[in-house]
């Protein structure tokens, strides 16, 4: 019986050894420990053995169960960790990692950077968390204007600033207006401002965080058409030269003459459809700095005139593409998002 166990041993540990998945190796223990098995038959035969020598043969059983069971233990983890018995094969083709781009709102913004970067704007950033001061106060709405009510406005519990008021999250990018002017000081000023904006509405067409990119060009002789064929480079650029823009008498506290501005509707191309109504899109305000504007920069109104714009990311986007719901953009999809 000792020849037969030894004999049982080898084999068991060549059987293990060979087996390449898990279902393989469920196999190789029934084969051994199953009811007709290998180690069972040897066990049943325990009984026809001379009564001395029983104890001895029952150890040397157990002993090489002990072995068989870590063997096919080893062989188990191993498997399922991944690492196989067989060499790797080398010339299989890899695995591809699944790769993915940049977010909508990302790749309009690098996009729009480096349209207005050829009519030398410069990037920008300026604050998210905002004194009142600069997001209403220079801007020509002072406390309690209603115009202020326009911008449903975040405010931080904290203590307000003597001068400058309280924390608001900005709710648009004309914050950067008159801190840019600060910084410069003296124009040629040619700025793109790129940021969160934050305001308390939410719908189809709006999302409590969202960004807007605001332009700001200060210089002497600056009027109206330098405006206009700003806004007509950057549509053709970015929409493409089938799509032209209008501007539609509005009003700002911190432009005037203020404009909003149109662009024909992407669906129907200006011929109007049941998107638009009218064959126009709103792309967003904008207009001519307001001398007051001008001198809280401490820029004199008698030397220098400037246009602004600022028109939201995400519904520029929308104009694009035509996505209905700009929700769609934060839900983090990736069935939406991959198609981008
Ligand atoms: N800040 C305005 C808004 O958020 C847009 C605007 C910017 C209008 C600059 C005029 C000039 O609606």
């Amino acid at each position: 019986m000792d020849k037969e166990l030894k004999e049982l041993l080898t084999h068991a540990r060549a059987r293990i050894g060979s087996v390449n998945t898990t279902k393989d190796l469920d196999q190789v223990y029934i084969e051994i420990f199953g009811k007709s098995g290998e180690f069972t038959t040897l066990t049943k035969q325990l009984g026809q053995v001379p009564k001395s020598k029983r104890p001895k043969i029952g150890q040397l059983l157990n002993e090489a169960k002990k072995e068989i069971e870590q063997h096919l233990e080893k062989k188990r983890s191993a498997l399922s960790a991944g690492r196989s018995a067989t060499p790797i094969d080398i010339t299989a083709p890899g695995e591809k990692t699944k790769i993915g781009h940049l977010h909508l709102v990302s790749q309009a913004i690098e996009e729009i950077v480096s349209i207005f970067k050829q009519l030398g704007f410069s990037l920008q950033s300026y604050p998210e968390v905002e004194w009142d001061w600069y997001a209403f106060e220079t801007l020509n709405m002072p406390k309690n204007h209603p115009a202020r009510d326009d911008w449903e406005t975040f405010f931080i519990k904290s203590k307000p600033h003597p001068n400058l008021g309280n924390q608001v999250l900005t709710p648009h990018t004309s914050n950067g207006q008159v801190r840019e002017m600060l910084r410069v000081k003296t124009p040629p000023i040619r700025m793109l401002n790129i940021a969160r904006c934050y305001r308390r509405q939410i719908d189809i067409s709006h999302t409590p965080m969202f960004h807007q990119f605001e332009g700001l060009l200060v210089d002497k002789n600056v009027s109206i058409p330098d405006l206009k064929g700003t806004f007509d480079y950057f549509t053709t650029r970015f929409f493409g030269p089938e799509r032209v823009t209008r501007l539609r008498q509005h009003h700002f506290r911190f432009t005037e003459p203020s404009f909003e501005v149109d662009v024909t509707c992407g669906v129907c191309m200006g011929r109007g459809c049941r998107f638009c109504k009218s064959g126009w899109v709103e792309l967003g305000g904008s207009g001519m700095v307001h001398p007051r504007v001008l001198r809280a920069g401490k820029i004199d109104p008698e030397v220098y005139s400037g246009f602004a714009f600022g028109w939201g990311i995400e519904r520029t986007i929308a104009m694009k593409t035509n996505i209905g719901d700009i929700r769609l953009l934060y839900q983090n999809d990736i069935r939406f998002l991959e198609q981008f």
